[in-house]
């Protein structure tokens, strides 16, 4: 099974591991010797089709060959149901993010008598309850706790690929963040497409938080990505002053221009999102960091310096930068041509990238000198010889395994000695100057 896309995709896969599991499906990471192969897609952006395009090509092969069951789940699945179909005949399975159920029962059917299937219904209830994911990693868990999303931002997908927004029983959560407390898991990421809308009966996204932080052995919560019309007072108190949560925010700004916020249907202005940034900023140093849409529909260049002003002001950590790109069904697509010309996009995202990078690279230079306090999660991409972890506020840190016996899991003080616009470097220290 291979995943494209973001950690709420990661965590089906890892549900869909499980599924399949107790159906008694093994697994392989050689597709060489797998029976079925299946690919966990995303639609977020062309270029994210286009990558699941390029590797099902790479599929036929094994089909031709070997007679493969091809399953293809997500959002893409969703998004294009029988088109895809159609236009891939080599595919057996398509399932969306609510038919994983179905999975196991459909792909029987394709090995022993060659049907294909296709479960692309969405659901208003189904959030897997009961059903626990096959987790690899033992340091972080990511816990879904809402699916799908109501917000019908113009530009984006999500809502027709994963349904309407609905919560789980903050039971079923905590008793899932216990038990992964209890296997070792310091880290917890709660995640939803609209994480911060959480709600069950009278139970909110701040109590929420508050409750997994409070569990014994969890060290640090995380929760991704929240929308920024959803930041009540208490669950800002939260982030700044729970201990075990960490005081970073991710803010999707997507616009600095009120005209294109609202054809983009935020809801929210700049002014709006200024006043939320000061009321966060009152409450301590919370870094931020946040998304970017560049080339939106009709976006003039004086509509995006406005975006460039904001970034400059803001001083986030990072800025996740894209170029727009339409979606088939989107409110934007039916009513806005996308009418920025594709040279214009690429321009405005390379300057937005160049300007960002500057800024991170400043925010990492101030900490030189400082010692942060990191959790180890394992080797760094680039080297096994060096150990890689995050810092609070989400930053990477790397540094040498041979300076100081560690873990996975455990936490370090890390003395900066150097920076890049995306990374730290340093040396562990003895002393924990932390509370
Ligand atoms: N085109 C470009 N970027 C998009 N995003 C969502 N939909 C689109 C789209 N159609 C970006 C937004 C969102 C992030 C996850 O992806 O910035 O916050
Ligand atoms: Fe991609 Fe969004 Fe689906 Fe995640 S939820 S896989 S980002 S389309």
């Amino acid at each position: 099974m291979e995943t494209f896309g973001c950690q709420m995709n990661e965590y089906d896969s890892e549900l869909v591991r499980s599924l399949l599991k107790t159906q008694g499906f093994g697994f392989t990471d050689q597709s060489d010797h797998a029976d079925v192969i299946l690919l966990n897609t995303c639609a977020i952006r062309e270029n994210a089709h286009n990558r699941v395009y390029g590797h099902l090509g790479k599929l036929k092969y094994h089909k031709k060959e070997r007679g493969v069951v091809i399953g293809v789940l997500g959002c893409m699945a969703q998004n294009l149901k029988k088109e895809l179909l159609e236009s891939q005949p080599f595919i057996d399975v398509l399932v969306g993010p609510d038919g994983y159920r179905q999975l196991p029962n459909l792909l029987t059917k394709a090995m022993e008598t060659q049907t294909r299937g296709l479960s692309v219904d969405l659901s208003e209830y189904e959030t897997y309850e009961q059903i626990l994911p096959e987790r690899v990693g033992g340091v972080n868990a990511w816990i879904a706790v809402m699916r799908g999303c109501d917000n019908f931002c113009t530009f984006c997908v999500v809502p027709y690929t994963r349904g309407r927004e609905r919560s789980r029983d903050p039971k079923g959560i905590l008793e899932e963040a216990q038990g992964l407390a209890k296997r070792g898991y310091r880290q917890i990421t709660l995640l939803g497409q609209n994480v911060n809308s959480f709600q069950f009966e009278q139970y909110d996204f701040a109590k929420l938080v508050t409750a997994v932080a409070d569990i014994p052995g969890i060290e640090r919560v995380r929760f991704m990505s929240p929308h920024p019309k959803d930041f009540p007072p208490a669950l800002l108190d939260v982030v700044a002053q729970h201990p075990h949560v960490a005081s970073q925010i991710h803010l999707p700004l997507q616009s600095g221009n009120d005209r294109v916020l609202d054809a983009m249907g935020r809801n929210y202005s700049q002014a709006d999102y200024r006043r939320l940034v000061d009321d966060i900023r009152r409450r301590g140093d919370i870094p931020l960091t946040t998304d970017i849409i560049c080339g939106f529909c009709g976006e003039s260049d004086a509509e995006y310096r406005d975006t460039y002003q904001l970034i400059e002001e803001m001083g986030y950590q990072a800025a996740y930068v894209f170029k727009y790109s339409e979606r088939k069904n989107t409110i934007a697509a039916k009513k806005f041509p996308d009418d920025v010309p594709e040279a214009i996009k690429k321009e405005r995202v390379a300057e937005l990238i160049d300007l960002q990078k500057s800024i991170s690279l400043q925010k990492n230079r101030e900490l030189i000198g400082q010692t942060v306090n990191v959790l180890i999660e394992g080797d760094a991409k680039k080297s096994s010889q060096q150990w890689m972890g995050h810092t609070e506020s989400n930053i990477t840190v790397v540094w040498d395994k041979s300076l100081q016996a560690s873990h996975p899991g455990e936490f370090l003080p890390v003395l900066i000695e150097d920076v890049s616009a995306s990374t730290l470097f340093g040396r562990p220290v003895q002393s924990l100057p932390f509370p």
